[in-house]
Parts: structure tokens; sequence; C-alpha cells
């Protein structure tokens, strides 16, 4: 884990010493998810007793088709769900993008299903404008990180850029190569909110829901005020992870 997700992340880095994970901090590049990702990879190829495991829809195949797999449980439970209250279709995902694991995963089984509006959120960090953002399908271009050819934010060299966001899980420089495929295909629409937009979203669900929000999917829910729906649209969003891990930044907010 980059040593900057580590001071960022500490109730996760806690829980996971609990449960008997040994962490050990990568000192590399910006110190966040894509220098972990590096140094798991280079750990992997130069260790034949390891084994590599990732979360996201990124790196070489299968791994994004094995996680897109996994995570279909979503849909699955989605359409489960929608089926208990009468409903066959919900009229639109919503769904925050880093790599893309819980946005591959709740648009799984509703892909081939067209009136279905795919929406996945990306991190603009401080703007789009700005050398300070994770939004790479809006600034990036095609190249090739991890094994897999995506959209990248890179230099004209191919020099990957910094990515910054908030919100760790989606401070990655590049998206899993389905989600390219899906934007390049025009299925899925991609929009992108800004830290402060993000923070406010999640505030305002803690103070109307009393739920806390991860950073990452205050992202998902800070989209909501983007897009013109109809009265009646069913509207699902997915809360991607519990937000206790970032209550610090929200105390600084609320
Ligand atoms: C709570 C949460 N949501 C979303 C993400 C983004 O990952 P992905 O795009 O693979 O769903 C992360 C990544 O760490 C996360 O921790």
């Amino acid at each position: 884990m980059g040593k900057k997700d580590i001071n960022r992340q500490s109730y996760n880095v806690i829980k996971m010493k609990a449960l008997g994970a040994k962490i050990i901090p990568v000192l590399s590049g910006e110190k966040t998810l894509k220098d972990a990702v590096n140094e798991s990879i280079r750990y992997w190829i130069n260790n034949n007793n390891s084994y590599y495991l990732i979360g996201s829809t990124v790196g070489p195949h299968p791994y994004p088709q094995m996680v897109a797999d996994l995570q279909s449980i979503i849909s699955k439970e989605i359409i489960i769900q929608l089926k208990e209250k009468g409903y066959i279709n919900p009229d639109y995902i919503i769904a925050c993008i880093g790599g893309g694991s819980n946005a591959a995963g709740s648009f799984y089984h509703f892909l081939n299903k067209k009136n279905v509006k795919l929406i996945a959120v990306e991190a603009s960090g401080l703007g789009l404008n700005t050398m300070s953002t994770a939004a790479s399908i809006h600034c990036g271009s095609k190249g090739i990180l991890h094994g897999s050819m995506t959209l990248l934010l890179q230099d004209e060299y191919g020099q990957i850029l910094p990515a910054y966001s908030i919100s760790p899980g989606l401070d990655y420089p590049g998206i899993g190569p389905m989600h390219a495929n899906l934007f390049k295909k025009k299925r899925v629409k991609f929009l992108y909110s800004n830290d402060k937009e993000s923070i406010k979203a999640g505030c305002e669900l803690i103070k109307l829901e009393g739920i806390i929000p991860a950073l990452e999917s205050a992202h998902a829910l800070s989209a909501l005020k983007k897009i013109s729906f109809n009265k009646n649209d069913l509207v699902i969003l997915i809360l991607s992870g519990r937000g206790d891990k970032d209550i610090s930044i929200y105390n600084k907010f609320l």
C-alpha cells in the first residue's frame, strides 16, 4: 500500500492488521495506488511462490475480466431486489469509477439492456483543467499501463502523469480497459465530480440519511445534480463503500 494511502486510510490499515495482514509501505512514485500495483506486480514476477490479487478491473488479462465476473454479483443482486419490489429494469445505474470494479459489477447484467442508462463518475480532483485530476477518460489518451491498453494520464512520451483525487480509491491515472471500450462504444456515459462537490454530496447524505458514504462513492452521489431526471425515473446509485475511513476529512466540512 502506498505510504500516502497508509496515512490517509489509517482506519482501513488498522482493520487489515487486526485481520492478520502484513502491510508493506510503498515509497516510490506518488506513494498511492498506482505505485502499490507497480510494486505488487514486480514482487509477483520475481517470486514464484507468490500469487497476485487485485480488487479492481485493471492490470493484465485475465484480471480485469475475473474481477468484473466476480463483482457481477452486484447487478445480480440489483435484479433480485428490483423483482421483489415489482420492477424489472432501472432507468439509471450510477457508480463512481477508479479502476472500475464497482461500476463493472453493477453494470454487468444490464450491458445488453439498452434502455438502462449506465453512468460512471470519475474524480476530477481539483478540476479537469488542473494537473491535479484523476479523470483518465476525460483527460487521458490511449496507452499501456500495468499490462493493459486503455486511457491514461500521460505525457507526450508515454510517461504516466501523477493522478490526484481526495479519494484514494479513485486516485489512479488509468481506467480498466473494458471501461475505455464501453466509453468508445458509447454504452456508458462518463461524468466527473471534483473533490469539493463530492465532499458536499457526502456530507448531505450523512445529514439527511445518517449514512456515511466512502469519499469514492460520494463522487457518484454528487453526479445526481448533473443529470436531468424525469419524475418517475428509477435510479440506482451504488454506494461502493462505507465512509468511516474518511470521517476525519468529512469532519472538516460538517
Ligand atoms: C469504497 C471504494 N469505492 C470505489 C473504489 C474505486 O474502485 P473501483 O473503480 O475499482 O470500483 C474504491 C477503491 O479502492 C473504494 O475503496
